[in-house]
């Protein structure tokens, strides 16, 4: 199909898979986009400031960008500073904002700090907005990252008032070549009722060779998607925008600034070796083909060293990702070959890494497929590809639960992102958590989960530093068994082994007079069993 103006970017003949790769500009693109570069302005340009006094109060705004990764910098912190001169002022100032996932610091952070934010979804992960959703100053939905573009496509969440995107370039006929990542943001573009850009002069405008982006027709007129390997392309290297609902474009030159991982410890080593002595077994068992499958990894200290370790294992063939982020570690297993390619939604790198692909581009382009956030979390292309997932647990039940979002299953940690979209359609789906949390005082393998994301249908692999749990085929019980012996601290064997033992019988068993006595251990005395000798744990 030839995109024209109405349907650029709609994937509505989906029988004929994109040649790949992608042609990287349309002809003219480069001239033209120099217009809003600082040449030949077509839009307004405006300062941070004017921009943020477009927006007014209680206005709803979607935020490009996934994670730090590509999300705007320089209008959320107008808009930051905007909320407290209105609040100084004795006049209110808050908004709904959707995103495709987390943000930077300059966004959920500045705004949170500034109280300017009423409504969040659909993912979040900065400490000052946790606390104000946990204590009910702002309202959050908590939502599957693939559903998302439909659900605003569909109106679900709303009018969007306006979108504030990061590009590299805006020609005038509405092209949007974007930075760093994808995420919903072309379905945001297509949805606002207007739209301001931060050009960003820090990306390199060679980013969106690696964007592979087309917006899917909602039902009945979708269609399979045509992607039968992690590096196919089928869409276009930009996003598409009616130029008249660009109110203004804001320039800009900070970086994502995607803090560098930590060095992986030696929990988060152990998790690694359990996980990989695993996946190892199931390649020998011929239950994994020679060439491997795609691996999704979550973000995080246990991710890192998960890929890190593959990356040095001489037994591990080498592997595409099929994944919803791309960390530092990715960035070097690609150097190495270890990994062949990458299909991702952002590049969540440091500023280093990030460099490291901006200067190498002719390497990187490639290797790294850049996509929305519907088509990297697609349940359907999860499950077509064969994709092992890996993402991290607050805590999972001896049954083999999954509690991801809710401490003590009422305060909200960061939300479910996509580790559903991964889990519920792996090929095999592995959670990896310490056995222990806060210096032993919580077992993460616990009776019953507080509240649940992933359930026991889903779940086939749990991992700890103790070892890992294998629960496929397992009844019940059997599950329960193995959970204990293999993935909970020694502490707390005992306890949950006689938890079983006495409760009443049946399909699963649960005494409904203790199945949190745990977590009520841990509200009144500070510990989960309140003899514990935390000693040992140190
Ligand atoms: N009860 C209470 N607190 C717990 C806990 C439990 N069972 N388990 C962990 N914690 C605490 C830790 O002590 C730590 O606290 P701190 O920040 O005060 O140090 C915090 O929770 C984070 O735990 P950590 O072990 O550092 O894990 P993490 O940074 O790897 O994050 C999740 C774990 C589950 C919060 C995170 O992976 C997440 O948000 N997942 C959901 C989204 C997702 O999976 N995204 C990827 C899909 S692509």
């Amino acid at each position: 199909m030839k995109p024209t103006s109405s349907t650029r970017g709609v994937l509505t003949d989906l029988t004929t898979p994109h040649p790949s790769p992608a042609p990287a500009r349309p002809t003219g693109a480069p001239a033209e986009a120099a217009v809003s570069r600082g040449r030949r302005v077509s839009f307004p340009r405006l300062t941070a400031e004017e921009a943020a006094a477009m927006i007014e109060n209680g206005a709803a705004i979607a935020v490009g960008g996934f994670t730090a990764a590509g999300a705007p910098k320089a209008v959320p912190r107008a808009l930051a500073a905007r909320a407290r001169e209105e609040h100084a002022a004795g006049r209110p100032f808050r908004l709904r904002i959707l995103s495709g996932a987390s943000t930077g610091e300059d966004l959920d952070e500045a705004l949170a700090e500034a109280e300017a934010v009423a409504w969040r979804a659909p993912y979040q992960s900065s400490r000052a907005l946790r606390d104000q959703l946990n204590s009910g100053q702002a309202d959050f939905v908590d939502i599957h990252l693939s559903h998302l573009p439909q659900m605003v496509s569909e109106g679900f969440l709303g009018k969007i008032d306006i979108a504030v995107v990061e590009a590299t370039e805006v020609t005038p006929d509405g092209r949007v070549f974007l930075s760093s990542s994808v995420g919903a943001t072309p379905s945001f573009l297509a949805a606002a009722e207007k739209v301001i850009v931060e050009i960003n002069r820090y990306h390199a405008p060679r980013v969106s060779q690696m964007c592979d982006i087309a917006i899917l027709p909602n039902p009945p007129y979708r269609r399979a998607i045509p992607l039968y390997h992690p590096m196919d392309r089928i869409g276009w290297p930009y996003a598409s925008v009616d130029p008249d609902k660009i109110l203004g474009v804001v320039e800009n030159d900070q970086p994502d600034a995607v803090p560098a991982p930590t060095a992986p410890d030696d929990c988060s080593r152990r998790i690694a070796e359990h996980f990989i002595e695993c996946i190892l077994g199931e390649q020998r068992a011929g239950r994994i083909p020679p060439e491997f499958l795609p691996l999704q990894s979550g973000v995080g200290n246990i991710a890192n060293a998960m890929l890190a370790g593959l990356g040095e294992h001489p037994d591990c063939p080498p592997f595409y990702m099929f994944t919803e982020v791309l960390q530092d570690s990715v960035v070097g297993l690609l150097e190495s070959g270890k990994a062949l390619g990458a299909s991702t939604c952002s590049l969540t790198v440091s500023d280093e890494k990030l460099r490291r692909i901006y200067d190498n581009m002719d390497f990187f382009e490639s290797r790294i497929v850049l996509r929305p956030q519907e088509i990297t979390n697609n349940p359907g292309l999860v499950r077509r590809l064969g994709v092992i997932t890996t993402n991290t647990a607050l805590e999972a039940d001896i049954y083999g639960h999954v509690n991801s979002t809710h401490v003590g299953g009422t305060k909200m940690m960061n939300g479910i992102g996509g580790s559903g979209d991964f889990t519920r359609n792996a090929y095999l789906s592995f959670f990896l958590c310490p056995s222990v949390a806060k210096g032993g005082r919580i077992s993460t393998i616990v009776p019953m989960c507080t509240h649940v994301d992933h359930n026991e249908h889903s779940v086939q692999f749990v991992v700890t530093e103790q070892g890992y749990a294998d629960l496929r085929g397992l009844s019940p019980l059997e599950r329960a068994r193995r959970m204990i012996d293999h993935c909970a601290h020694p502490a707390y064997r005992d306890y949950l082994h006689g938890y079983v033992r006495d409760a009443p019988m049946g399909h699963i068993r649960h005494d409904l007079d203790r199945c949190f006595e745990l977590h009520r251990n841990l509200r009144d005395h500070g510990k989960m069993l309140p003899d514990v000798d935390l000693g040992a744990f140190a």
